[in-house]
């Protein structure tokens, strides 16, 4: 078991970079610890092999406070995976893999050994890998490789830090699921960090969530989820996985409930007055007055107006465009791109299980809407930022 009791960490005495550390990680657990850039991820991490100490309070490992642990000693009992793999360069694979267990003098054919077992678990043919340089090999192939010289001296504990973030999608699946597996076979505790909540919740059994140098929430993914202990974290969850997932954002979530309507036996010197007065592009005709809550039959833009002025016609419902298409309010921002870019739709009447109208999608709102729920520019200047450094 790992223990963080009330640990504090500054480097310069005057700001805390973490506040009030407290948690406990069991063995054979899998935390992730996701929060933004600079809460204190990789401070905490660091913590755990004695890369940094505390400025008060204590890391305890299966009791022991590692204070008092050589740091050699402790690190051999804990792999390290940090985000650019951190391979030498001018090593071969084997090298790469056998540095750690060369240094505590295995001999060659223990070393050579081990190297081909890990090779293999991580799904790289040693007959090809062994023998190969980094440069030689793929993000990917890079990225297992560190995994498997994290694991040569078969360490209890393995540190990951943000260690797939710069790894296409596709990889990055296969290779969590490969880690997700190696957890199961092996039984290792495993603490891992990253920025993406989809990663968390996938490999997570319990997530710490940080924010400026404390843990906000320290729970399963399923109770995250459900039961998000600040608006904070759930701005965090919801951006991110709404963003990701299009189909979970929903007509309803995105429909504007700006519009007007009119009757389709009004006179078009009625609309006339509406468009004005309210300085709207467009009118929803329904059946009935008062018609918010009853079907839509038609609509009316200016257009329909110049040409009922042109042909001298008096009634909504002869100059109404019918060509329109509605869509439910329980379809999702997919369906609604779909049926814009199929029908070229400027407006989509929202309407609810009985046809009746509830809102509208323009294509005004519809920018709007998916811009507030787009990642912010500096998120997405950090993520070409970090692939730039692979
Ligand atoms: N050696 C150091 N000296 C002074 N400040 C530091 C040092 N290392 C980290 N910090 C500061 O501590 C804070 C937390 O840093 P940390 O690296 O733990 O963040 P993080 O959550 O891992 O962020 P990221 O997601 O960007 O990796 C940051 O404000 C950082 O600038
Ligand atoms: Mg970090």
């Amino acid at each position: 078991m790992i223990e963080f009791k009330k640990v504090t960490k500054s480097y310069d005495k005057r700001t805390l970079i973490l506040k009030n550390i407290d948690f406990k990680i069991k063995t054979g657990e899998f935390v992730v610890l996701i929060g933004e850039s600079g809460c204190g991820k990789t401070t905490t991490m660091k913590l755990i092999n004695r890369l940094i100490d505390p400025s008060s309070g204590v890391v305890l490992i299966d009791g022991e406070d590692i204070s008092t642990v050589d740091p050699i000693i402790l690190r051999r009992r804990i792999g390290y995976v940090i985000q650019k793999e951190g391979l030498m360069p001018h090593m071969t694979i084997g090298e790469n893999i056998e540095l750690v267990p060369k240094l505590l003098k295995w001999e060659k054919e223990r070393r050579k050994n081990r190297a081909y077992e890990l090779l293999n678990l991580l799904n790289l043919d040693p007959e090809i890998y062994y023998e190969k340089y980094p440069h030689e090999v793929s993000g990917g192939q890079k990225q297992r490789v560190g995994i498997a010289r994290a694991l040569a001296t078969n360490p209890d504990i393995i540190l990951m830090d943000e260690p797939f973030s710069a790894l296409d999608p596709i990889t990055r699946e296969s290779i969590q699921d490969e880690v997700l597996k190696l957890q199961k076979e092996l039984g290792k505790t495993i603490i891992f960090v990253t920025h993406d909540m989809d990663e968390a919740i996938k490999l997570g059994e319990r997530i710490a969530f940080l924010k400026d140098g404390e843990i906000l929430q320290f729970d399963t993914p399923d109770e995250i989820l459900k039961r998000p202990a600040s608006e904070y974290i759930e701005q965090f969850i919801g951006k991110d996985r709404i963003w990701k997932t299009p189909k979970k954002l929903l007509v309803s979530d995105i429909m504007s409930k700006h519009y007007w309507t009119i009757e389709k036996r009004s006179n078009i010197s009625r609309a006339f007055n509406l468009l004005k007065t309210h300085d709207t592009d467009f009118l929803i005709v329904t059946e009935t007055e008062g018609g918010r809550y009853s079907e839509p039959i038609g609509i009316i833009f200016r257009k329909n107006l110049i040409y009922a002025m042109e042909n001298n016609i008096l009634r909504v419902r002869d100059i109404m465009d019918k060509e329109f298409t509605t869509i439910d309010k329980d379809s999702n921002l997919l369906d609604v791109l779909n049926k814009m870019s199929s029908i070229n739709a400027k407006v989509i009447p929202v309407v609810d299980d009985r046809n009746r109208l509830t809102g509208v999608i323009t294509n005004l709102g519809l920018v709007n809407a998916i811009s507030k729920i787009a990642p912010s520019p500096e998120v997405e200047e950090e993520s070409i930022g970090m692939g730039d450094a692979v």
